[in-house]
């Protein structure tokens, strides 16, 4: 069984027979409508969703299948105080496949220990957002026809943006790509991601003027200041405004550039910019509903052993604990999930240890 919690739990090669199959689902869409007739997704949202969701939804309907679930924890029995690992040892026995979503980092993997079925991260915390990255990839690939030789700028909460980190994990394996994190000091990519990238030798500007960087750029992945992470409302008003994308902006950009952004946004793209030919947000948001279609036929396919590939993705730590030590990280699932111990993986690149739910430093 196979479980989509990080975007390197895909190969390459996974990731491409996904965009292609999402390929045919839009240029054919009949021929899945009874794709997944008896299959039933559950979609457990611990945490407000409108794309994501709801083009998960619409992704099973369109496969033949059937939904159920809920949109807020409140309304489920989380309210009483239970924890995910029952919550998902009772919906996998009612479904076949479940979609959720979670402010705690590392939820989805707290599920996928205790799960029947397959899970799929459908965000958690400012962590990984692996769904909305096979959004994006297949939008690039839409409108950009490759992955290699791109300049990406990311701009804005590049330290809360979930969305961000997922995508970086996943251009890195491509040829060619450099990316130029455009951010407040406050809101700077984790200073374990930018590591990862040196250590990779993957060229990676670090700047704070959207505008003297815009005319390098071959994607722009624009993104909302991240307010529900932050502790202090003080800080989330001083830096809420920090890049406000306008049509005057744009006049510095390459003709052929893309902007792209997860969405919800706040303020940080002005309106008038929707009508710019280069403005691609809403045909990504629209392209999420076919990925996620080409994502429960590959999971369900390989949950029944019709289409096994190695999971070659993760190259991730060896499995050596350290006693005691405890994840600092106040996202992290450890600090809420009932009887959840706390476990500490080694990087053997750097001898670091390292949360295994969270990925951040043991203290
Ligand atoms: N991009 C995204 O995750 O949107 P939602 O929060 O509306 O699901």
């Amino acid at each position: 069984m196979r479980h989509l919690l990080s975007i390197l739990d895909l190969t390459v090669e996974e990731i491409d027979s996904m965009i292609s199959t999402a390929q045919d689902i839009l240029d054919h869409p009949e021929r899945y409508r009874e794709a997944c007739r008896d299959k039933i997704l559950a979609t457990l949202f611990f945490e407000p969703s409108t794309r994501t969701r709801l083009s998960f939804e619409s992704a099973m309907l369109g496969l033949g299948g059937r939904v159920l679930g809920f949109s807020d924890a409140s309304s489920s029995s989380t309210r009483k105080g239970e924890s995910v690992a029952d919550t998902i040892s009772v919906v996998s026995g009612y479904a076949d496949i479940i979609a959720m979503r979670h402010p705690k980092e590392g939820a989805p993997l707290v599920a996928s220990q205790h799960t029947r079925v397959p899970v799929i991260n459908a965000g958690d915390g400012g962590h990984h957002h692996p769904t909305q990255t096979l959004t994006d990839l297949l939008t690039i690939r839409r409108e950009t026809g490759r992955f290699e030789d791109l300049t990406i700028g990311l701009c804005g909460d590049l330290k809360f943006g979930r969305t961000v980190h997922s995508l970086i994990e996943a251009m890195s394996r491509y040829r060619g790509v450099r990316f130029v994190l455009i951010s407040p000091r406050e809101l700077a990519l984790p200073p374990l991601m930018v590591e990862e990238l040196a250590e990779q030798g993957i060229p990676c500007t670090q700047c704070q003027s959207l505008e003297e960087q815009m005319g390098a750029l071959d994607i722009l992945y624009m993104t909302r200041i991240q307010r529900e992470r932050f502790s202090s409302e003080e800080e989330y008003q001083r830096l809420k405004d920090s890049y406000i994308l306008t049509p005057d902006k744009l006049a510095g950009a390459k003709e052929g550039m893309m902007i792209l952004h997860p969405l919800p946004r706040v303020n940080e793209i002005d309106p008038r910019v929707d009508d710019d030919p280069r403005a691609a947000y809403f045909r990504q948001a629209y392209y999420g509903r076919y990925i996620r279609m080409a994502l429960i036929l590959h999971l369900l396919g390989q949950a029944e052993g019709t289409a096994v590939t190695p999971d070659k993705g993760r190259p991730r730590y060896p499995q050596n604990q350290l006693p005691g030590a405890v994840c600092g990280n106040p996202h992290c699932i450890t600090t809420i999930e009932q009887g959840l111990e706390q476990r500490f993986l080694r990087d053997g690149k750097t001898g670091e240890y390292r949360c295994l739910y969270c990925e951040s430093k043991a203290e």
